[in-house]
């Protein structure tokens, strides 16, 4: 089973970006952990800080992936753009954001992400991407309609 984790801007600098709400472990040393976890899963991982970029990688990995674990960061609260490539992949997308977005500032309550992906997981820290690799292992192959 092949998933594709990708993360938007800024998130390179977990570990030291407002340890706080993001923590103090970086996506590296996280990711390590999510591979001893399900060994049985073959991970890509990309991240960027560009728009563009994101959508390039979801057009890439949209049609032959079995699932994406999408944070796209700040793009969630302002990309048309990331919202109509998940709406034209035939992948299942599941989104997660590290802090509670809901509980933060009003902007980040917009999400131009949620309604496109199978699924949401926010405010569990980095836990949710591994609730969202189970997810995606359970309901193997799950596409949109
Ligand atoms: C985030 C939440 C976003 O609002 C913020 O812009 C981020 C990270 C999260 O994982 O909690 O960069 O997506």
């Amino acid at each position: 089973m092949k998933i594709a984790i990708i993360n938007g801007p800024n998130l390179n600098l977990l570990g030291t970006r407002e340890p706080g709400i993001y923590g103090s472990q970086s996506f590296e040393q996280y990711f390590a952990e999510l591979h001893k976890h399900f060994p049985e899963v073959v991970f890509s991982y990309f991240q960027s800080n560009i728009e563009g970029e994101l959508v390039n990688e979801l057009q890439r990995v949209g049609f032959e992936y079995d699932g994406i674990v999408l944070n796209p960061a700040a793009y969630t609260h302002t990309s048309v753009a990331i919202g109509d490539a998940i709406a034209a992949i035939k992948t299942a997308v599941i989104e997660v954001h590290i802090s509670n977005v809901h509980a933060r500032e009003d902007f980040r309550k917009l999400s131009h992400v949620s309604g496109k992906s199978v699924g949401c997981i926010t405010g569990l820290g980095l836990k949710g991407y591994e609730l969202a690799v189970q997810w995606l292992i359970d309901n193997h192959a799950t596409k949109h309609a």
